[in-house]
């Protein structure tokens, strides 16, 4: 077998589930190089910035590691704006959804929020409200968002600083997207880890 026999969904029998299951679990161990790909090409998108999308992706991801967070907030970083690609009206929530089964709930949280807390260094450039923040006002994460987009986001796009390339971040985005999806120990739900230590 190497194609289902149906051509209408309702149609299908066990046999033909069975084999798109099998196929699904294979094409899910490919997330992670996907997503390594994608990576690749925001260096294409969205010019006018000092460096590139790719480039600011590393010095989030960067700044990240040498703040000594964990796994989860180093591929979160690495990772939030990769839905510039399709979604660029709400690349943040894009991103979030990608995170989502294999991240804490708090780097998911803040990845998702994170284009409203950055308004609040450049809103009033463009109309926006630069406290668009203040609707998250006593959010359990509402400190690790403004934490995530004052050191780690609005910092990287400095074309001296020096980032890791994205060859550093591979094994870690591997990792990551290896869990089992929803995992209760993946997304710790409530649990605050820090995001610099010392
Ligand atoms: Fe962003
Ligand atoms: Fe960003």
């Amino acid at each position: 077998m190497d194609q289902v026999k149906f051509t209408a969904m309702k149609d299908g029998d066990k046999e033909d589930y069975d084999f798109l299951t099998k196929h699904e679990i294979e094409h899910t161990k490919g997330t992670a190089d996907r997503l390594l790909t994608a990576l690749v090409a925001l260096d294409e998108g969205l010019s006018g910035y000092q460096i590139t999308r790719l480039g600011h992706s590393l010095q989030s991801a960067t700044r990240a590691e040498r703040d000594g967070a964990d796994i989860d907030w180093v591929v979160s970083a690495l990772l939030h704006d990769i839905g510039d690609i399709f979604a660029p009206y709400n690349h943040d929530e894009y991103a979030a959804t990608i995170l989502k089964p294999f991240v804490r709930e708090q780097c998911t949280w803040v990845v998702e929020k994170h284009g409203d807390f950055q308004m609040v260094y450049y809103g009033e450039h463009v109309g926006a409200n630069p406290e668009k923040r203040q609707q998250y006002a006593g959010h359990m994460y509402f400190d690790d968002c403004a934490t995530f987009c004052e050191r780690w986001d609005q910092s990287s796009f400095d074309p001296n600083y020096e980032h890791f390339p994205l060859e550093h971040f591979r094994d870690r985005v591997h990792d990551v997207f290896a869990r089992q999806a929803y995992d209760p120990d993946v997304i710790k739900a409530g649990m605050r880890m820090p995001l610099v230590q010392g």
